[in-house]
C-alpha cells in the first residue's frame, strides 16, 4: 500500500522519484544498508516488519522520538548518511488527535505490544491519564507498560495484563480503545481481540487494521453505536509524515488517500 500512496504523491507532485519494493532477509539487512541503501541516489526507505527494532544499529543518526520507541519505519539517506524516524507514533496520535479530541483525561485500552503497538502507546503515554495494554505474550505487555513508565515524558498510568476474557473488565471503563495486533486483518480476518459486550457506545474504538478498512471489530463496534475509524487513516498520515521527511513537501493527502481506497477496492465517500 505504501508503494501505491507514495508513487501516487511523486506523480501528482511532478517529482522524478519511485517508491520500489525490496524484500530483505534478517541476516541480510547489514549488507542492504551498506550496499543499497547508502547509496545517493536512495532517497529514503520505509523499514516494516521484522526489520524495525534491528535496523537501529545501522543507522548513523535516530531521531528522539524514534529512539524512545525503539523502532524505526522511516529513514532518510542525507547523502550516505542515514537517519531514521518513527512516522507510526504520528500517524496514530494525528488520527486520534482529530477524530476524538483531548487526549488528556483519556482512559484508553490497547490491546498488541508489538511494533505499532511500542509506537501508538508512546504516543499515548505522553498524552493521557491512563493506559492499560492487553497482549497475548504478558511478559511483551508488561515488558512495554515498564519500559513507557519509566520515560521521563510519561504522563500515564501505564499498566498490563494479558489478553484474556477473564481480565477484560476494566475494557468498559475505557473512553478510547485501540486494536495493535493483527487480529482482524488476513488469515484473522474474522478475529477480534475482545467481544462485542466489552464495548459500549460510548467507547472510541480505533483499529490500526486497515486491510480490510472495517474489520470485525469496528462492525461490532458499530452496531452496539460506538463511534469508530480504521487503519486506513493512519497508514494515510504515517506516509504522509514519511513523504514530508524525504522531500520537504506538503504530501498531497487526498491523492494519497484516494490511491489506497482505489487498492483496497473501497468507494471513498
Ligand atoms: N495503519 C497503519 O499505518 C499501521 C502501521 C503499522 C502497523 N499496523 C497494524 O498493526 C498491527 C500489528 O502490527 P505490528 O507491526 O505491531 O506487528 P507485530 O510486531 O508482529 O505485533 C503483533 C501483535 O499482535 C499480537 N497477535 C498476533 N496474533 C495474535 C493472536 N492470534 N491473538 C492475540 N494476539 C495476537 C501479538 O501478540 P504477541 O506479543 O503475543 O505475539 C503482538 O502484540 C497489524 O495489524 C498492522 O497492520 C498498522
Amino acid at each position: 500500500m505504501s508503494a501505491v500512496m507514495h508513487n501516487a504523491a511523486f506523480r501528482e507532485l511532478e517529482l522524478d522519484l519511485k517508491y520500489e519494493l525490496r524484500s530483505v532477509e534478517p541476516s541480510e539487512l547489514g549488507k542492504f544498508v551498506k550496499s543499497f541503501l547508502r547509496k545517493t541516489e536512495v532517497g529514503g526507505a520505509n523499514v516494516t516488519i521484522p526489520h524495525k527494532e534491528s535496523i537501529l544499529e545501522y543507522l548513523d543518526e535516530v531521531d528522539f522520538e524514534a529512539s524512545r520507541i525503539g523502532a524505526v519505519n522511516t529513514i532518510k539517506n542525507e547523502g550516505g548518511l542515514l537517519k531514521g524516524y518513527n512516522t507510526d507514533c504520528n500517524g496514530a496520535i494525528r488520527v486520534l488527535e482529530e477524530s476524538y479530541g483531548d487526549l488528556s483525561k483519556v482512559k484508553a485500552v490497547m490491546f498488541g505490544a508489538g511494533g505499532a503497538a511500542m509506537a501508538i502507546g508512546y504516543g499515548l503515554s505522553t498524552r493521557v491519564k491512563t493506559l492499560h495494554i492487553f497482549n497475548r505474550t504478558l511478559i511483551r505487555g508488561r515488558r512495554l507498560a515498564l519500559e513507557l513508565s519509566k520515560l521521563p515524558e510519561c504522563k500515564a498510568q501505564v499498566s498490563a495484563s494479558p489478553l484474556n476474557e477473564d481480565n477484560l473488565g476494566k475494557v468498559k471503563d475505557a473512553d478510547i480503545m485501540i486494536n495493535a495486533t493483527s487480529l482482524g486483518m488476513g488469515s484473522n480476518l474474522q478475529e477480534t481481540p475482545v467481544e462485542a459486550k466489552h464495548i459500549t457506545p460510548r467507547t472510541f474504538v480505533f483499529d490500526s487494521v486497515y486491510n480490510p478498512p472495517k474489520t470485525k471489530l469496528l462492525k461490532q463496534a458499530e452496531e452496539i453505536g460506538a463511534r469508530t475509524i480504521s487503519g486506513v487513516k493512519m497508514l494515510l498520515y504515517q506516509g504522509a509524515a514519511s513523504f514530508k521527511i524525504w522531500t520537504q513537501k506538503n504530501p498531497p493527502e487526498e491523492v494519497m488517500l484516494k490511491a489506497i481506497m482505489d487498492s483496497l477496492g473501497c468507494v471513498m465517500n
